[in-house]
C-alpha cells in the first residue's frame, strides 16, 4: 500500500510503499477513504511539535474509512461499517486521564491506504456525512464541541479566526442558541463567518484592541471565549471576557507576550484547558450533528497523491475551515 511519512532532512513528507497490515485480536482493518489536517500536523511534519516525532511516522490524527476485515473478538464493528478514529485512542469516557499514544505522533496516523486499529478507538460515521466530511471531526470538531459545552441561549461566545476549531465552535454555539462573535483578518472571511451565523466579526489586524470592541458589542463581554491564539491573544481575550465568564484554552497559534494575571483576577473569570474530548463526547457530538444536519465547512479537498500540496496549502492559505485529503 502507498503511504506518506514524516520525512528526514528537509522534506516535510515523503511517500513510501508498505505491506497492508493485518488486524490482531480486537483490531479492525480500515481502508482509509479520507483524512484531514490540523494545526498540529504542520508542526509535527516540520519538527516543531511538543513531542519528538521520528522520521518514518505516518502523520495525521484524523481520518475516516470502511472496515475491510475484523480481528478475533471484535464486537463493535462489522465489515462494511463506516468509521472514524478518535483523537485520544484510550479516553473512552469521564474526565481527561492523560495523553496516551496518539495517532500521527506516537503511532502511525491516517495518511495511508490501510490502518489496523483497536476497535475501541473508532466511532461510527453519521449516516448523512461523506467520508471527507467525517474526516474533519475527530480533532477540530470535538475540540470545538468541548470548548462550547454549557453555552446556550442568552450567552455570547467569541471565536478567534476562521480555522478548523473556530468554525466548528461557531456552528455548535449557533446551534445551541448563543450569540456568536468572531475575530478574523479579512472582509471576505468576515462575510463567510456572518453567513454561518456570526452576529459580528471584528478584524483583529485593523482593531488590535479587539477585546474592548467585543465588550462594547456585547454590553459587558463574551460569556465564553474560545482561545486558539494562546500567549499572543490571551491578553485581549481577558478584555473580551465577561465578568465571571470562561476562556476555553484550546491553542497557541499566536506567539506573544502572555497574560496580565492581575487583570485576569479582576475578571473573576475561569480559564479551562481543553484536550479534544472522549469517545463518548464524540458520539454525543455526532448525534447533534446528525439531528441538526450540520455540515462541516471544508475549504478544499486534495487527492491522496497531492498530500504534500495539501500541507503547503494548509500552511500558506488563504483558507477557511478544514483541509481534507481524499484517498
Ligand atoms: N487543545 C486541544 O484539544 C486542541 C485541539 C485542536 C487544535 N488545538 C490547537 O488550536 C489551535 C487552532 O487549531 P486549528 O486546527 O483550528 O487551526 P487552524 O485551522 O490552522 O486555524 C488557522 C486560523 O486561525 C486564525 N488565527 C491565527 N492567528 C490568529 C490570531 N492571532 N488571532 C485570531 N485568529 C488567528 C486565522 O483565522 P483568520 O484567517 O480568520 O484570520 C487562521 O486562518 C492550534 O493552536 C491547535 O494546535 C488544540
Amino acid at each position: 500500500m502507498r503511504t506518506f511519512q514524516v520525512g528526514a532532512g528537509g522534506d516535510l513528507i515523503t511517500s513510501a510503499e508498505r505491506p497492508v497490515p493485518s488486524p490482531s485480536a480486537g483490531e479492525v482493518l480500515v481502508r482509509v477513504k479520507a483524512s484531514s489536517l490540523n494545526a498540529r500536523d504542520l508542526l509535527i511534519v516540520a519538527g516543531r511539535y511538543s513531542v519528538d516525532v521520528p522520521p518514518g511516522r505516518v502523520p495525521l490524527s484524523d481520518g475516516a474509512g470502511v472496515v475491510e476485515a475484523v480481528g478475533e473478538g471484535v464486537s463493535r464493528f462489522r465489515v462494511g461499517d463506516r468509521v472514524m478514529g478518535t483523537f485520544h485512542p484510550t479516553w473512552l469516557y469521564g474526565p481527561f486521564p492523560e495523553w496516551g499514544q496518539l495517532r500521527g505522533t506516537h503511532r502511525d496516523g491516517w495518511l495511508t491506504e490501510y490502518l489496523a486499529l483497536d476497535e475501541q478507538s473508532l466511532v461510527a460515521v453519521p449516516d448523512r456525512l461523506s467520508f471527507e466530511e467525517a474526516a474533519t471531526l475527530p480533532c477540530a470538531a470535538l475540540t470545538a464541541w468541548s470548548a462550547v459545552h454549557g453555552v446556550g441561549p442568552g450567552d455570547a461566545l467569541l471565536v478567534q479566526g476562521s480555522g478548523g476549531v473556530s468554525v466548528f465552535a461557531l456552528q455548535f454555539a449557533h446551534l445551541a442558541g448563543a450569540r456568536v462573535l468572531a475575530t478574523t483578518s479579512s472582509d471576505a472571511k468576515a462575510r463567510r463567518l456572518s453567513a454561518l451565523g456570526a452576529s459580528d466579526a471584528v478584524d483583529y489586524t485593523s482593531t488590535p484592541e479587539w477585546g474592548a470592541r467585543v465588550r462594547e458589542l456585547t454590553g459587558g463581554g463574551a460569556d465564553r471565549v474560545v482561545e486558539i491564539g494562546g500567549a499572543g491573544t490571551l491578553s485581549q481575550s481577558i478584555d473580551a471576557v465577561a465578568h465571571g465568564g470562561q476562556i476555553a484554552l484550546v491553542g497557541n497559534l499566536a506567539a506573544g507576550g502572555g497574560m496580565d494575571v492581575s487583570r485576569f483576577f479582576r475578571r473573576a473569570a475561569t480559564l479551562r484547558s481543553i484536550s479534544v474530548g472522549s469517545r463518548s463526547d464524540f458520539e454525543r457530538m455526532n448525534k447533534a450533528i446528525d439531528q441538526h444536519r450540520l455540515r462541516p465547512v471544508i475549504d478544499r479537498v486534495f487527492p491522496f497523491q497531492e498530500a504534500p500540496e495539501a500541507f503547503a496549502h494548509f500552511e500558506k492559505g488563504p483558507r477557511f475551515g478544514k483541509v481534507v485529503i481524499t484517498h
